[in-house]
């Protein structure tokens, strides 16, 4: 199921992959060097990993829910407006699912298929990483 708009996950994939944002981030070059991260002075920060596991969370059909994309929220998986401070230049998801019912939202801020978890979160790259100090 796509409940997102590529808009969103456009911007979403490329706060996680650390891309370009305004220039072109393919080059059609042949001679292309490994894509490895840039030292641009504009990368966007990487989110933290609010929890290694989903949010089990019940969401109502035709509302619309901010997901928290940074890690930073103290409401998890839900924005709390942390971005603005912890995460400049990164934005929650917002979303409104068409089905009432109980869903599984990503808690490690690495999914591929924001805000749902996608299994993401079992690879060692999110169990191995440690997480962020709470209040
Ligand atoms: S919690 Fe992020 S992919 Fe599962």
């Amino acid at each position: 199921m796509h409940r997102l708009g590529p808009a969103a996950l456009g911007a979403l994939l490329r706060a996680a992959r650390g891309g370009p944002r305004g220039s072109a981030p393919f080059s059609s070059s042949s001679s292309s060097s490994a894509s490895s991260s840039s030292s641009s002075s504009s990368v966007p920060p990487q989110p933290a990993i609010a929890a290694k596991e989903p949010f089990p969370v019940e969401l109502k059909a035709g509302k619309t829910y901010g997901w928290c994309s940074c890690g930073h929220s103290k409401r998890q998986p839900f924005c709390d407006g942390s971005h603005k401070k912890a995460a400049p230049g990164m934005s929650s998801l917002r979303f409104t699912p068409q089905e009432d019912g109980p869903a599984w939202l990503c808690g490690c801020k690495r999914t591929q298929n924001p805000p749902y978890c996608d299994g993401t979160h079992n690879g060692e790259a999110v169990q191995g990483a440690p997480l962020p100090p709470r209040a």
